[in-house]
């Protein structure tokens, strides 16, 4: 059985959809059978797998809505949005159609509200009845979430087994950190209590500047002892920052770029979690 990893912090541009993307690769890489979901109306990783979002007719909101709506028809759903992207990764792609599908949870929430929970759907897991059509045909399902929309984080959480937390090296060691601990936390109680934190993994790491090793050494010192700091943090590199526009990993566009090395390294250690 596969397991389900959702690249998860509530700060904008720290690195979550290309660390779900170079993490995807390097497990493809590996010889495992992935599938990459872009949980973003953004549509950033569908975009830096070489798809664009607009032109997507057949998108995860499709699924989502047929999940809620016409379960009966979701493996056909599922297997015709599916796109076997050149990389080999797979993908369920995403576009500005997801906000539609957030705005549906939304109103199933609130008549859950009215029902004081008496309800048989449930819109926080709602992503979960995807997976049983999914998790037996791959060996990681990697969730990239958006910032917007916490009810979509709140059904990627719901539906994983472990979630990675990507922290800017550059920022305060705690910055987006206690935000999304606290709705981990909440999703644990309420939804999915196999839910585990696989670490957290600091990125866009300048090794000259002094403040990168000096949050290096404090996200070790206030979360090491709870959680698993990844033991390579992602190196800063243009070349990072430029290979979304050629629809490639870094793996794929330049291999021995350090960054290519460290994600090589994230993935081993995610092999290791099972
Ligand atoms: N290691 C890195 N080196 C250089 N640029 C990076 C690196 N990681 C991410 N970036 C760039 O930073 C920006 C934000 O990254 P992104 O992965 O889109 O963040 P998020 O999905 O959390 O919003 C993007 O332009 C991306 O290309
Ligand atoms: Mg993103």
């Amino acid at each position: 059985m596969g397991s389900i990893i959702s690249v998860v912090n509530f700060k904008g541009g720290c690195g979550k959809t290309t660390s779900a993307l170079n993490l995807s690769a390097a497990l493809c890489n590996e010889g495992k059978r992935i599938l990459a979901i872009d949980n973003d109306p953004q549509g950033n990783l569908t975009a830096a797998l070489g798809y664009t979002p607009a032109e997507q007719k057949r998108t995860l909101a499709n699924l989502l809505l047929a999940a809620i709506d016409y379960p009966e028809e979701l493996a056909s759903h599922i297997g015709h949005t599916i796109i076997h992207t050149d990389s080999g990764i797979d993908l369920i792609p995403a576009n500005r159609r997801l906000a539609d599908a957030a705005a549906r949870l939304q109103v199933m929430q609130l008549s859950q509200y009215n029902a004081f929970g008496e309800t048989d759907r449930c819109c926080e897991k709602v992503a979960d009845s995807l997976m049983p059509f999914l998790i037996d045909a791959y060996d990681y399902i990697i969730i990239d979430c958006g910032l917007k929309h916490e009810l979509l984080t709140v059904n990627a959480l719901a539906a994983s087994d472990f979630c990675i937390i990507p922290v800017q090296s550059h920022f305060l060691a705690s910055e987006g950190i206690p935000d999304v601990l606290d709705l981990i936390r909440s999703v644990q109680a309420k939804f999915n209590s196999k839910l585990k934190i696989a670490g957290i993994l600091l990125t866009m790491y300048q090794s000259r500047p002094q403040l990168c090793r000096s949050v290096q050494e404090s996200v070790r010192e206030i979360y090491g002892e709870q959680f698993h700091v990844f033991e390579r943090p992602i190196e800063y590199s243009i070349k990072v920052a430029e290979c979304p526009a050629a629809g490639q990993s870094i793996l794929a566009y330049e291999p021995r770029n350090p960054a290519a090395e460290s994600y090589r390294s994230l993935a081993r250690e995610v092999l290791i979690l099972g």
